[in-house]
């Protein structure tokens, strides 16, 4: 692996249109292998990507029946089916509009006992094989999935901790900090650096900063999203707000 490696960088003209973008590289990886493994993010940036698949599943018969799907992280100390978990998100923007089988989702259980459930949701990971293409959106702290500052290169699933500008960040959905879980479940930085392919999305003036330190300031742990410049296969998909720190 080359440290050094410079990724794809693609500015597009709206997130809308990346999404459409990595919209089309999902389906022609499905078409290629229907039963790959996706790696797959919460948050507001992949919305319109879920959106998009959405729309090509109804419209232009994209199936995942053979897809398997593995989310990224979920927050812990959530009873099951609570609105707030990554779970029922998943679950209303893409997994129920779709047709992906749901014993082929994998999401770590937020209700579950901590730790037995990580080696549960590590032992399913490696069972089917690793990621084939993992999606990624990126904290404003440099985070990915819940791999928070601090977290190392050789990190693997885990209980973490969340950080405190995460927990506020979440607040007003949860009505309140105190409503905040303080722990999840996350893939780790080694986890994720094991998928085949790996795509991030970054979009808005409140992600230029970050982007940035991911893709010009130093690499270690201060920064987890700078890891991900060790990858061989490594492409961001930006809008203009968010490419509007580099450099170059
Ligand atoms: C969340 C998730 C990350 C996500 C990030 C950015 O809490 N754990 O996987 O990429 O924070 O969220 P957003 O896309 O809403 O900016």
């Amino acid at each position: 692996m080359n440290a050094a490696l410079t990724p794809g960088i693609e500015v597009h003209a709206s997130r809308e249109a990346a999404c459409r973008a990595l919209a089309r590289e999902i389906a022609a990886l499905l078409h290629a292998k229907p039963g790959a493994v996706l790696g797959l993010p919460t948050g507001n940036t992949p919305e319109p990507l879920y959106r998009e698949l959405v729309r090509l599943h109804r419209e232009e018969r994209l199936s995942f029946a053979r897809t398997r799907s593995f989310n990224l992280d979920e927050y812990l100390g959530l009873p099951a089916g609570d609105p707030h978990s990554f779970r029922v998100r998943m679950q209303q923007q893409l997994f129920a509009e779709t047709d992906f089988a749901p014993q082929n989702v994998h999401i770590p259980h937020s209700d579950a006992d901590a730790e037995p459930e990580v080696r549960r949701y590590a032992g399913s990971l490696a069972a089917a094989g690793g990621i084939d293409l993992q999606v990624l959106g990126i904290g404003r702290n440099g985070h990915i999935g819940f791999n928070e500052p601090g977290s190392a290169r050789e990190s693997r699933t885990r209980v973490v901790a969340l950080a405190p500008e995460t927990r506020a960040g979440a607040a007003p959905s949860f009505g309140g900090l105190a409503h905040v879980p303080e722990r999840a479940i996350t893939l780790g930085v080694a986890d994720i650096l094991e998928a085949r392919t790996i795509r991030v999305l970054a979009f808005g003036k409140a992600k230029a900063e970050i982007v940035q330190r991911m893709l010009e300031g130093p690499i270690g742990p201060a920064c987890p999203a700078s890891f991900l410049r060790g990858h061989g296969d490594l492409r961001l998909l930006l809008d203009a707000e968010a490419a509007g720190g580099l450099r170059r």
